[in-house]
């Protein structure tokens, strides 16, 4: 039996700082109000010439340097976005195209804030099932695209970011240990982004009306959240018999202090086994679990052998819960040079695409005889 072993994480975030106080020059608020109400200090915003696929990117270098994996040894990219670069191509054919990832396959999800938790469990059955042995997973965001900036319920509380786990099969115990996957798509008026589907393409009168902006009941998602958070995170430690006494840490959605301090209340456990880092990066949706699992690792809160939930909730409504056991970095024998597979992706996709030229240009020439 094969387990999925979490052995490489990273993350990247935008360097453009958004602080409060910047807020309050933008939209009726303070600093006081936000921070009191989500915990929030600042957050990222990405520039111009950033997008999901370069955050993705970055964030997928660093995980698949922690595993010491060539890109060239994954077998599938899954990418979970609600701001991809495009409703197609997906943003994870574009990643495993500057990752230099050429024998996997890539495929979008899209499960809003909770579609971390749903990608590495995607990953990880895959290889438990032995039908792959290494899996890339990005949660990556730019929600600063799709945020209304002159409405002070959300603008306050997105930001932009990326982070990445490599998962790997592996004969030893540990890894993924279970999961548990929920929607309840009656509540999917709650939290959306209107237009720009197929129910309401791009035209005059959407961008008019604003249908491009998130829209959000807060209070409604509020409710739901502190609802699902405790009661999720039970029912994944149950189906491996464990209770919360055995947990080392919690890394939860990252998307308000309250509703963490909720989730906590209602597992009765200390908020000090809870990973927060909220107050610098606001709500990175997607990728705020593998933002946070990256920088708990850091600062030395996961070590080989913990026991570790993820939880998270978001638009759909979707909401879930996977517990692993950590594995710690691997042992390494010879370092794979990212730096230069990087330049070989590069090289690569541009001998694909002159290849695609050429091939135009012979069978404009040739092809149409037959
Ligand atoms: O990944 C999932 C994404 N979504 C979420 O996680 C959203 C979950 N919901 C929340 O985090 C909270 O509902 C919010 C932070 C969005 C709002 O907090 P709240 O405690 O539910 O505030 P509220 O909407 O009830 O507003 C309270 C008051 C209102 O004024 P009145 O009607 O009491 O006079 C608002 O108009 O605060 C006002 N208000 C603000 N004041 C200053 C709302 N937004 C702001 C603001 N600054 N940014």
């Amino acid at each position: 039996m094969a387990y999925a072993h979490i052995t490489g994480w990273g993350m990247a975030v935008p360097e453009k700082i958004l602080t409060n106080d910047d807020l309050s020059q933008m939209v009726e608020t303070n600093d006081e109000w936000i921070r009191s109400r989500t915990g929030i200090q600042e957050r990222r915003i990405a520039a111009d010439e950033q997008s999901s696929a370069t955050l993705a990117t970055d964030a997928a270098i660093k995980a698949l340097d922690v595993a010491n994996l060539k890109p060239t040894d994954l077998d599938l990219v899954i990418v979970s976005s609600s701001s991809p670069e495009h409703i197609f191509p997906s943003t994870a054919s574009l990643v495993q195209d500057r990752i230099g990832a050429s024998k996997a396959g890539a495929f979008d999800l899209s499960a809003a804030c909770t579609g971390f938790i749903y990608a590495v469990d995607m990953g990880a059955n895959a290889i438990r099932s032995g039908s792959l042995q290494n899996v890339l997973v990005i949660g990556t965001e730019t929600l600063s695209r799709f945020v209304d900036w002159t409405d002070r319920n959300t603008c306050i509380l997105f930001g932009d970011g990326a982070g990445a786990f490599v998962l790997q099969a592996d004969e030893r115990p540990g890894g993924v240990l279970a999961s548990v996957l929920h929607s309840d798509g009656s509540g999917g008026d709650l939290l959306t982004l209107p237009a720009g589907g197929s129910k309401q393409p791009a035209d005059a009168a959407t961008v008019r009306d604003g249908l491009h902006f998130i829209q959000m009941d807060g209070k409604g998602v509020f409710r739901f959240a502190t609802r699902v958070m405790a009661r999720a995170t039970k029912e994944a430690i149950e189906k491996v018999g464990l209770t919360t006494d055995d947990l080392d840490l919690v890394v939860p959605h990252q998307a308000n202090l309250r509703i963490i301090d909720a989730a906590a209340r209602g597992l009765k456990m200390p908020i000090e086994k809870f990973m927060i880092n909220l107050e610098r990066y606001g709500n990175t949706s997607t990728a705020s679990i593998p933002i946070a699992t990256v920088e708990a690792f850091e600062r030395g809160r996961l070590k080989a052998g913990d026991k570790v939930v993820f939880v998270g909730f978001g638009a759909g409504l979707t909401w879930g819960a996977l517990v692993a056991e950590w594995s710690g970095p691997r042992p390494v024998e010879k370092r794979v040079n990212h730096n230069l597979y990087v330049v070989w992706a590069r090289i690569r996709s541009l001998i694909l695409r002159g290849m695609r030229i050429v091939e135009g240009l012979l069978w404009g020439k040739y092809g149409r005889k037959k």
